[in-house]
């Protein structure tokens, strides 16, 4: 990465670059942030469709491109598809080298109310989330049939035809497969808790990845026999421990290997604290040996729709992370090349 490269990511104000025709072709890390809504899904297209709020935005983008000079807009409101609104000022400078391209910048000016906002957005994001769990179920459906029909022609079509009908099956499917993610994001049941053993619900979740991502993947166990049972949902758990798995097998290669290990740390000095002060001291470690969590979206992972994978929607730590919260328990990550480390806090049971 070159230093401009560098600086641009670095960048504390949402930044873009927009085209002729309105098209995003550059954004950074910020501005990712300020839209709630990752790169990918960014570039390459409109950029009214991701930033919302007053007109004058693109009134001033308009005015900049045809006089040819910078524009500046102060206290005008923007925001995001799941983000609060903000009092910003907008500095507009066509980039005349540059392919009639047009820097926009966005400096919030609700110094502390964004950060407060920020916080508040779990909210709006459950609720834009619980409307995509609506619409998830409600294109289930019709996309069922879809499937059904296609595989229905394929026995009167030629081998040939056939390769059509499979892949109109095939894309349907990975459609349903995606809208599923998001129905179980949405999913707001309470957890069932009871006593388990956690590493019943570990080697339950190896065995399912075994069976189906992991394939020759090394899984290596090692457990602490005299970890006491924790609070929780066997299923909701499993499902967590999998989708970890599930990402520290995407992220190292066929011969790489994965360790899951669980301790009990009792000591006072490094006690983890829960949100209400309690103390986590029993420990699940999901260690790989793949390239390491990207710098750009480090901090970033747990939230909602942020992932470095093509075709893929970034719901799984988002989930994990609100499974865990519903369990009282902690997540961090810790990741350098070669060594990446999921550490989930668990209470005592009791
Ligand atoms: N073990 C890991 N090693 C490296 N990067 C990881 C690991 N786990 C998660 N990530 C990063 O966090 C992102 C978000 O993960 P996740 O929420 O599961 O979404 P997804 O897997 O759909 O991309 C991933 O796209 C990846 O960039
Ligand atoms: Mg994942």
């Amino acid at each position: 990465m070159n230093l401009y490269e560098e600086l641009w990511k670095q960048l504390p104000i949402p930044a873009f670059v927009v085209d002729p025709l309105d098209n995003v072709i550059e954004l950074n890390v910020s501005a990712e942030q300020f839209l709630g809504i990752s790169r990918k899904l960014v570039l390459d297209q409109k950029m009214w469709k991701f930033l919302l709020g007053e007109n004058l935005i693109p009134e001033g983008l308009k005015r900049a491109r045809s006089k040819n000079t910078s524009v500046l807009i102060n206290d005008v409101s923007a925001y995001g598809r799941s983000t609060y609104d903000v009092v910003c000022s907008v500095h507009i400078c066509p980039l005349p080298s540059n392919n009639q391209n047009v820097l926009l910048i966005i400096i919030p000016i609700e110094g502390l109310e964004y950060q407060s906002k920020k916080m508040v957005r779990t909210t709006s994001t459950q609720s834009v989330i619980g409307m995509g769990e609506m619409l998830a179920h409600e294109i289930k459906n019709p996309v069922a049939g879809i499937i059904g029909a296609a595989q229905f022609l394929s026995m009167s079509l030629t081998a040939e035809e056939i390769e059509m009908t499979d892949l109109i099956v095939e894309e349907s499917k990975r459609i349903v497969s995606l809208l599923e993610q998001v129905e179980q994001f949405g999913d707001i049941t309470p957890p069932k808790l009871m006593s388990l053993n956690i590493h019943d619900v570990l080697d339950q979740s190896v065995k399912t990845a075994k069976f189906g991502f992991a394939g020759n993947i090394k899984i290596i166990r090692e457990y602490d026999p005299s970890l006491p049972s924790v609070w929780g949902d066997r299923d909701q758990l499993v499902q967590a421990f999998l989708n970890l798995v599930k990402n520290a097998c995407e992220a190292v290669d066929q011969n790489g290997q994965i360790i899951i290990r669980t301790f009990y740390d009792g000591s006072l000095q490094s006690a983890k604290l829960g949100l209400d002060g309690q103390r986590l001291p029993l420990h699940i470690e999901i260690i790989d040996d793949g390239a390491g969590l990207l710098d750009s979206i480090a901090k970033h992972i747990f939230e909602p729709f942020v992932s470095s994978k093509n075709n893929s929607k970034g719901l799984g730590l988002a989930l994990v992370s609100k499974i865990l919260s519903q369990h009282a328990a902690h997540i961090e990550a810790s990741s350098k090349l070669g060594k990446t480390i999921f550490r989930i806090s668990f209470p005592l049971s009791c």
